[in-house]
């Protein structure tokens, strides 16, 4: 199975995927992850997106779709795209990779969630900075403050996690991602989600859909 996570900044795409990754048997490409990456190794791509990433803008559509051609064909199972595509640009760029490796788009996604509840997730996230698992300070705690749960790692503040990075970035997706439905509508099926509710009953709702 192929599918996309989509929705705004602090929707709860990385927090799913995770999930859905595991149960699912998936492969969890997620291009905010793999350009934090590259800015943490300093790789020539990170040097050139390090401020790009600082400031909540995109990155070009160029040197996402290299990247993420790269990225799905050597995935030989099911992916789970989470971060991409993010403009109409990269959505048809992805069309004509997709084409060109035999593969299709099973479905979308959707995780709704309002301006003010992604405030409040993304100033209280805390992410491993090893295994890159997510945690909030106050609804999904570590058992120690500070450290991963799952690997020991030291939990830390994304820089993009801000507030003036995080209003800017919820603009960004207002205009440039969001017009993204309009481009899949009535070509591949699109599943809609509260992504308010609790992560458990997310993971449900996810579950029941795809089953
Ligand atoms: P990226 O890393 O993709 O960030 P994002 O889309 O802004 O999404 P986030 O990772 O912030 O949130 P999420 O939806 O995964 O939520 P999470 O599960 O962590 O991109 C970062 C940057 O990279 C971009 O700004 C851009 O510069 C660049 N970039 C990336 N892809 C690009 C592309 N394709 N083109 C161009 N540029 C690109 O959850 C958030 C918090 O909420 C956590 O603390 C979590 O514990 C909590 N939480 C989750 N679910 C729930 C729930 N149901 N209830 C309560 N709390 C919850």
């Amino acid at each position: 199975m192929n599918l996309i996570l989509f929705g705004p900044p602090g929707s709860g795409k990385g927090t799913q995927a995770e999930r859905l990754r595991e149960k699912q048997g998936l492969r969890h490409i997620s291009t905010g992850d793999l350009l934090r990456e590259a800015v943490a190794r300093g790789t020539d791509l990170g040097n050139r997106v390090k401020s790009i990433l600082a400031s909540g803008q995109l990155v070009s559509d160029d040197i996402i779709l290299a990247l993420m051609r790269e990225e799905i064909a050597r995935t030989a199972k099911g992916w789970l795209l989470d971060g991409f595509p993010r403009t109409v640009g990269q959505a048809k760029g992805l069309d004509a990779q997709l084409d060109e490796l035999g593969q299709k788009i099973d479905a979308l996604v959707v995780l709704n969630v309002g301006r003010d509840a992604v405030i409040e997730r993304l100033s209280g996230r805390r992410t491993c900075s090893n295994c890159k698992t997510v945690f909030h300070v106050k609804v999904n705690r570590p058992k120690v403050e500070g450290i991963c749960d799952r690997c020991g790692g030291t939990l830390v503040q994304r820089e993009d996690d801000k507030p003036g990075t995080i209003a800017k970035r919820l603009d960004v997706y207002e205009a440039q991602t969001q017009p993204i439905l309009d481009h899949y509508r009535g070509r591949v099926p699109i599943h809609e989600f509260d992504g308010e509710q609790p992560v458990d009953e997310v993971t449900r709702s996810i579950e029941r859909v795809l089953q």
